[in-house]
């Protein structure tokens, strides 16, 4: 059983010993969680002209939709205000930036009507990011740009948490997908050819849990959670925010969510930096996370 927390006050360490049990917990925005979502709202209007940015699509060829994502998405990505801005909202969440690292933001999209769905607008089958080398210990937050309904977010599908999904992350390497895939998504307009970690056999899509937090309102989730995009068909492009954390002394300790069927190889533990000084993640932990994996296989 998954059970959503709203506005908990617990600590952060007790927080993470319940996300790795498969909880859910979302919060109403923060001051700096507006904020970011303020500042990505200034770059779509500023790439979207006068259009609006949530109905855009039924106005726009899709290889132009397409193309204009492929500029806006990385310039949010790397921009330095969300350097600044993510340890803010970090630290609002209660976490330690000491011990807490982060990846970079990205900036999402759904489109509505089954409009563009491959490449740089990726609608994801039921996955776990760690089919995709991210660490059990992979903390995941999601926060919506607008408003978002049930027809435009993400699913929860609970009942796999501690359930193995046949599935092919054995054929995925963090390292190999660097080299080789991840430039290419814009060119995915009409269909999306690279091979992803996906189910194997049948998924149960219900039950399934859709949270549904204001613009800004934060989700948090495990790493380890079965999850997809939803067939948006709320009628507008959804856009939101999601970033990843993980807590030093997880790391070094192994404390995560259990390993149920992912066995791929690599890590995306070099991603992260930490929050206090942007210092990179110590390298002997991402070989030893590496390590691990391949002994797993
Ligand atoms: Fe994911």
């Amino acid at each position: 059983m998954t059970s959503v927390f709203s506005n908990s006050r617990v600590d952060d360490d007790t927080r993470r010993h319940l996300l790795f049990q498969g909880e859910v917990f979302v919060y109403s925005a923060s001051p700096a969680s507006a904020e970011l979502v303020g500042f990505a709202r200034e770059l779509i209007a500023e790439a979207f002209g006068g259009r609006d940015p949530e109905t855009a699509q039924f106005d726009m060829a899709v290889e132009e939709f397409a193309a204009l994502l492929a500029d806006l998405k990385p310039r949010f990505i790397h921009h330095p205000r969300c350097k600044e801005l993510l340890p803010r909202v970090i630290e609002e969440f209660g976490c330690t930036l000491g011990q807490t690292y982060f990846d970079v933001p990205r900036l999402r999209t759904s489109t509505s009507n089954d409009y563009l769905t491959s490449g740089i607008s990726y609608a994801f089958h039921p996955h776990r990011d760690c089919w995709y080398s991210a660490p059990f210990n992979q903390v995941n937050w999601w926060i919506p740009v607008y408003d978002v309904v049930p027809e435009n977010v993400m699913a929860f599908h609970t009942g796999y948490f501690d359930q193995p999904v046949r599935n092919g992350s054995a054929r995925y390497d963090y390292g190999e997908w660097n080299r080789t895939s991840r430039q290419t998504a814009a060119q995915h307009v009409r269909g999306d050819t690279r091979d992803q970690p996906r189910p194997e056999e049948p998924i149960d899509l219900e039950p399934q849990v859709r949270v549904v937090p204001e613009p800004g309102g934060v989700m948090i989730f495990s790493g380890a959670q079965l999850h997809s995009t939803v067939p948006n068909t709320s009628g507008r492009t959804r856009f939101s925010i999601d970033f990843r954390t993980v807590d030093i002394d997880d790391v070094r300790s192994g404390r995560g969510a259990p390993n149920v069927d992912a066995e791929c190889t690599g890590t995306t533990l070099r991603d992260f930096v930490r929050c206090s000084d942007l210092d990179a993640m110590p390298e002997e932990l991402a070989q030893r996370y590496e390590s691990a994996a391949l002994a797993r296989v």
